[in-house]
């Protein structure tokens, strides 16, 4: 199938770029986020056998799988302009060194291809409000530009998954509890090793591999771009994803719990960084 992109990287502006508006901590983790996002082979992989036997879903990982790769391409080409001395390649190497997601499997991790697309929906609802985020938070134009095209690509995944999901609810039957135990889940793993290592693979300047350093240095970074509004909309992608309704009471709970939790791991990563 050909991959049918909704943009390429000529539609980027690269000739905007300003080097006067990059900024370090941005800088750090676009380079960790291209490393990731590159990667994306071993996810389709992953979804293909899950899904072996339905042929338009596995079409549609595929074309999926290569638009997170021109993710990659995009970050990885923006950081490279404005830090000369990054070798895309040869980090990510040594990203794929040291990190290996396990693909040989023909069932879902999550117990069900429901659950799977639930977990795939709450990768999307991670991505697409942090782009979003990143986006509104730099000053930098081909950074924006960048990260407005990713950010609309990361809804329309989300989407997607969420178009299967509704499909394979009928036959896995997996209720709202469920469901929101799976997205929680998945939510948690943000904190694991695979973004931790991206960051250092991507980073580190020849020091050994700290995992709890490491996600605290990329959190830290991460978490400072997101605002109320970015909140607001990954719950309400979350609520949707689990079978819940936004506009709820239990939303606005919810929302409000979010976002003080949200402003005091920010302080605790600020007070540690200090
Ligand atoms: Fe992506
Ligand atoms: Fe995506």
């Amino acid at each position: 199938m050909k991959p049918d992109l909704h943009w390429t990287l000529d539609d980027v502006p690269w000739a905007a770029f300003d080097a006067s508006k990059v900024e370090p901590d941005q800088l750090a983790i676009v380079k960790a986020a291209a490393m990731v996002e590159y990667n994306s082979a071993d996810y389709v992989s992953y979804l293909t056998n899950v899904f072996h036997d339905d042929p338009g879903f596995v079409d549609a990982a595929r074309q999926w799988g290569v638009e997170e790769r021109q993710h990659g391409e995009a970050l990885g080409r923006w950081a490279a302009t404005a830090d000369p001395d990054f070798d895309f390649e040869t980090r990510f190497a040594v990203f794929r060194e040291g990190f290996r997601p396990d693909i040989d499997v023909t069932e879902s991790i999550r117990g069900s291809r429901a659950g799977e697309l639930v977990a795939r929906c709450m990768v999307e609802v991670g991505t697409s409000s942090y782009y979003r985020a990143l986006g509104d938070g730099t000053e930098e134009p081909t950074l924006k530009a960048i990260c407005r095209y990713i950010a609309g690509d990361e809804l329309r995944h989300y989407k997607l998954f969420y178009t299967h999901l509704k499909r394979f609810l009928e036959q896995d039957n997996i209720g709202t509890l469920r469901r929101l135990k799976l997205a929680l889940g998945r939510i948690m793993e943000t904190e694991d090793d695979e973004l931790a290592y991206a960051f250092y693979a991507a980073n580190n300047q020849g020091e050994p591999y700290d995992r709890e350093r490491n996600t605290r240095a990329y959190m830290r970074r991460a978490y400072q771009y997101y605002r109320d509004p970015h909140i607001e909309k990954a719950l309400a992608m979350v609520f949707k994803a689990c079978g819940l309704k936004p506009h709820s009471r239990l939303f606005q709970a919810t929302n409000f719990g979010a976002k003080w939790l949200l402003a005091k791991r920010q302080r605790e990563l600020a007070r540690m960084a200090a």
